[in-house]
């Protein structure tokens, strides 16, 4: 099947189950300060989990588009992405393990058509010490579902040591089959839900000797052995339960299920072959890069190497610029510019050096086009930067190459700093040392990489530290603030001026507005007043679900760029929702309850941002 067609099937297998079908959010998330990017199906949908009233209702699927920035460095082999789609369902309170396990089962069996003898699968071996029993429900819900179709079906209560046996269904503890945002449960802070999990395997067969010539050989193979011979292809979340502030877990107030697929990997499943850039979401664009650079995809490791990188990297890129991200040093951008060095300078690795990403944009917007119309309506512009940012970085390589000749000391710290200045390959800085005479090890290089990354995470454990709860208490206010700031702005200088974006951290709230000149320092002063006589005043903020016709019809406010499901939430802010009210939007939430609950704020910035667009910070106090 085609990406679309894969993608189609399974969203409409989801509707013929009751399931309302929704559309990808963003891949750079509104309102939530704890990450970057969007990187799993349910991070959009966490509020819904935690209890709030869905509009769409208690079934929700759709293919999520997800970046993992974590993922940068394994890409090259046959599997590993950055950029990638999960296929999600959702039962807020809804159905619960028997109806999710059986239609994910009925999904791949019928409609994808995999072998269900080549399929394997996990779940959790429960934990004394958190309270929650092993999982036996599922075990006997899979045992029901394989011999159906024929298949013998051993549960094993293994270790991983002793290898598989006959098995196809293995108990593993809580650091396999538990998923939550924050990852295992003694990680995961007060306020977040989470639970035990089952995990779906594709046996790519034994025949392949995968296992043998990995660098596991040694030790027995299992499903979750990194050999590749098992391919992860989705996972069922029973999310049910909250993580407490004293470290104990309790149940939500209702049972959920957070299901999320590999769209690209169960491509691979149904190929029957390992390597994912072999599937129809990855073969125009390895054939697009035969022909500019005249190597074939399996001549060499290298080549093989250089051509998954630079696919699965310009996709990413394409992807995070389709949502607004263009290459730049700062938060998001800082990793689509990284995205295209890399497939520069991996270029360069198979001795090509001419420009070649505005080709595969064009490429990427042939596979993905239909499915992101952004992508499409984005091309030129995408096109341009990316070409900018290659002409930039070829002169970056140049300056890096002079830089390298006044170096006094050449080692792997002097490497590194080349590499994060200038992005100039280690590579390179190795060949060149090799003509003065030096040897430069690897090792050396990685050590202070290392070193680097080391310092990077404990900046960013910094930011988690305050806990999802608290950040989001925050985010929560200064998303309030955001909507009032926008109707304070449409107040003093008329229905003009419209949301062109906002961006909330744990410090400040970012809004980017139409409007044509400078805030003179009396109207940002009008503003704020305006903001802090709303707050005093104590008014009410209402939720409340309908048609999105009627809620426009009713004044609401909603953004033309956004795409929006037929029935939507509407956040009114005043008196009465109906007749006295100073703020109606089309919004996810969530927000305060009441406004006197943000308390203080204070502008911290008025700017231009682009050509008839301003930009302003606001702080809490
Ligand atoms: N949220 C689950 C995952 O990302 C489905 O694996």
């Amino acid at each position: 099947m085609t990406p679309d067609e894969l993608r189609l099937a399974y969203l409409d297998f989801m509707e013929s189950k009751k399931h309302a079908i929704v559309p990808s959010s963003s891949i750079v998330p509104e309102n939530d300060p704890t990450t970057l990017f969007t990187g799993s199906g349910m991070q959009p949908m966490i509020t819904y989990l935690l209890g709030e009233t869905h509009p769409e209702g208690t079934r929700i699927a759709n293919s999520q588009r997800c970046f993992r920035s974590q993922d940068i460095e394994e890409v090259g082999d046959n599997r590993h992405t950055t950029y990638f789609e999960m296929l999600g369902n959702w039962s807020f309170g809804d159905y619960f393990k028997k109806e999710q396990l059986s239609w994910f089962f009925e999904f791949l069996t019928k409609k994808v058509g995999l072998d269900p003898e080549k399929l394997f699968v996990t779940v959790f071996r429960g934990n004394d010490k958190l309270g929650i029993g092993k999982d036996t429900e599922s075990v006997k819900i899979w045992q029901e579902l394989f011999a159906e179709v024929g298949c013998t079906v051993e549960d094993v209560d293994f270790s991983e040591r002793d290898g598989m046996g006959d098995g196809r269904i293995f108990y593993y503890d809580e650091t396999k089959n538990w998923w939550s945002r924050a990852g295992v449960p003694n990680n995961m802070p007060a306020g977040e839900p989470g639970g035990p999990d089952s995990e779906m395997f594709y046996d790519f067969g034994a025949e392949r000797q995968l296992h043998e010539n990995s660098e596991f050989a040694k030790l027995p193979c299992h499903v979750n052995c990194d050999c590749g011979r098992f391919l992860e292809i989705g996972n069922s979340v029973f999310m049910q339960y909250l993580k407490q502030a004293d470290g104990s877990f309790t149940e939500l107030p209702q049972q959920n299920v957070d299901f999320g697929g590999g769209l690209v990997r169960i491509a691979a499943a149904q190929n029957n072959d390992p390597d994912v850039f072999v599937t129809s979401f990855f073969t125009p664009i390895i054939a697009k890069l035969e022909s500019i650079t005249g190597k074939k995809y399996g001549e060499s490791e290298e080549v093989k190497y250089a051509f998954r990188v630079i696919a699965d990297h310009v996709c990413a890129a394409v992807m995070l610029a389709s949502d607004g991200v263009f290459p730049s040093n700062k938060e998001q951008g800082y990793f689509s510019r990284r995205l295209l060095r890399r497939s520069i300078r991996y270029i360069h690795t198979i001795g090509y050096d001419e420009p070649f990403l505005a080709e595969l944009v064009d490429v990427v917007a042939e596979i993905y086009g239909k499915a992101y119309p952004s992508i499409l309506n984005g091309l030129p512009q995408i096109k341009a930067s990316f070409t900018a940012e290659e002409k930039k970085f070829q002169k970056a390589l140049a300056k890096g190459l002079r830089h390298f000749t006044d170096l006094k000391v050449i080692d792997g710290e002097s490497a590194f700093a080349l590499y994060e200045t200038y992005g100039f390959p280690f590579e390179l800085t190795q060949e060149l040392a090799v003509e003065r005479g030096i040897t430069l090890k690897q090792a050396d290089f990685d050590a202070a990489r290392d070193a680097h990354a080391a310092k990077s995470r404990q900046g960013s454990a910094g930011k988690f530290k305050g806990g999802l709860q608290d950040t989001s208490e925050i985010a929560t206010k200064y998303h309030t603030a955001t909507h009032l700031l926008h109707a304070a702005l449409r107040k003093l200088l008329g229905t003009g001026v419209q949301q062109k974006g906002s961006n909330i951290t744990a410090e400040r709230l970012r809004f980017d507005f139409s409007f044509e000149r400078v805030l003179t320092a009396e109207e940002q002063k009008t503003v704020l007043n305006q903001i802090l006589e709303w707050i005093d005043k104590e008014l009410p903020v209402t939720k409340q679900t309908m048609e999105k016709e009627a809620a426009i019809k009713s004044g609401a406010i909603a953004f033309f760029s956004q795409k929006y499901p037929d029935q939507v939430s509407v956040y009114t802010i005043g008196l009465d929702p109906e007749s006295d009210w100073i703020s109606k939007e089309l919004c996810g939430g969530p927000h305060v309850q009441n406004t006197k609950e943000i308390g203080k704020l204070t502008i911290l910035k008025e700017q231009a941002v682009a050509a008839g667009v301003r930009r302003m910070y606001l702080q809490l106090v």
